[in-house]
């Protein structure tokens, strides 16, 4: 392949993994069950594109399952711009290659699942950590080499393929509750602020949290850790006991209270009451549970007079089309949110206004917003993002 004897897609795809091989002193190559790939159009433009479209027109084709990761481009959205019809070339391209277009950052949803012990190739920085963490299957956080590893079923034996290199070598200990997305968003913030390039051992946890819980943490984690993996002492697979997690005796613990995630939240966070401009929920893609718990709150939430708040909620269009049929979009609809499928949320909002004042249940929206269009950002749950999103107001 390396050669070029199988064409040039093979050849490319084989330069790029043997040079990322090189550099992490892999010594082999092996196998992988599956990828998730990142084809954000935004960032790769028509370069990209036309790519893709050679790789197809060279005769590449996935030898593994191969998922795609949240796009920039609402599929809703019946007119689209220059830009939006690239990013939908690309898709089209990975889909003649083989890939299913999941089109989510949270393919978990859509039962897209490896399981404990496989090896697989999947880039975007928040699937990694739950895919080592939560499900116990082996990948290192990929870039571009998914794409490699989608058209040969290889990947450098290296980093997170390595049982030795998934260990932990920090002890965090957690002395207060945490439940729901927000809460487990700030909870991974903080984590994966205080890991950086560690990998945490976290004693405390209560309760063995929802997918739900554990895709926020896992966002929020990525946005400040490089590790790609964390582990719940007792509750993730591969850290039922401290002996599991730690080569020798546990690091001094580390602690969690009520003041350390406050005080997160008041670095998430740099608005105050007021108005709302734009509500955003769906960061990770939203899931039907908390669809279907969106309306459930809107139909007890207190109204206010009718407002310009602009509202989105995010999913994929799987979980779309099942919160159709149950009369969920309609719901969400009447009550005036723009429901999105398959975007990644942070392209709905690139052109903002600076210092628009935007609710979110999401600290990896927040730190995109701010620093991608200057926002203002006004964190907390969400039933309280709702709340402000029907009234036009955020109360303290
Ligand atoms: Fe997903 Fe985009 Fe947020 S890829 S996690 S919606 S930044």
């Amino acid at each position: 392949m390396l050669a070029g004897d199988k064409g040039w897609p093979l050849q490319i795809a084989m330069k790029m993994l043997t040079a990322v091989g090189r550099a992490q002193d892999a010594t082999e190559l092996m196998p992988v069950t599956s990828t998730h790939l990142v084809i954000d159009g935004t960032a790769l433009g028509t370069a990209g594109r036309d790519f893709l479209e050679r790789l197809v027109a060279e005769g590449g084709r996935f030898v593994v399952p191969a998922s795609i990761n949240a796009i920039a481009v609402d599929r809703t959205k019946l007119q689209r711009t220059e830009e939006e019809n690239n990013q939908i070339r690309m898709l089209e391209a990975c889909e003649k290659m083989g890939a299913l277009p999941s089109c989510s950052c949270n393919p978990f949803i859509q039962g897209i699942m490896p399981s404990f012990g496989e090896h697989v190739a999947w880039s975007e920085s928040a699937t990694a950590p739950y895919v080592n963490s939560v499900l116990g299957a082996r990948t290192n956080r990929e870039g571009a080499t998914a794409l490699a590893s989608a058209l040969t079923g290889l990947t450098p034996r290296c980093g997170m393929h390595l049982e030795e290199n998934r260990r932990g070598n920090m002890l965090l200990r957690l002395k207060t509750d945490v439940a729901g997305a927000s809460q487990f968003s700030l909870l991974g913030a903080l984590v994966g602020r205080l890991a950086a390039n560690k990998i945490p051992a976290l004693d405390g946890m209560a309760d063995t949290p929802t997918i739900d819980e554990y895709v926020s943490f896992s966002a929020a984690y990525a946005i400040h850790s490089t590790s790609a993996i964390y582990h719940f002492l007792g509750i993730t697979p591969e850290a039922k006991a401290l002996a599991d997690v730690f080569n020798g005796p546990a690091p001094k613990a580390i602690i969690i209270n009520d003041e350390a995630l406050d005080a997160e939240r008041r670095r998430t966070a740099n608005g105050k009451e007021g108005p709302v401009d734009v509500v955003s929920i769906g960061c990770p893609h939203a899931s039907i549970t908390q669809l279907r718990g969106a309306v459930e709150i809107i139909r007890s939430a207190p109204r206010g007079q009718d407002n310009d708040v602009k509202f989105y909620i995010h999913t994929n269009r799987l979980t779309y089309d099942i919160a159709e049929a149950e009369g969920v979009i309609s719901a969400l609809l009447a009550a005036g949110i723009t429901v999105t499928a398959d975007n990644c949320s942070v392209v709905s909002y690139d052109r903002l206004p600076k210092g628009t004042r935007l609710a979110t249940n999401s600290t990896k929206m927040a730190l995109f917003a701010k620093s991608v269009c200057n926002a203002e950002i006004l964190f907390g749950s969400t039933e309280k993002c709702i709340v402000a999103g029907l009234n036009g107001i955020w109360k303290g």
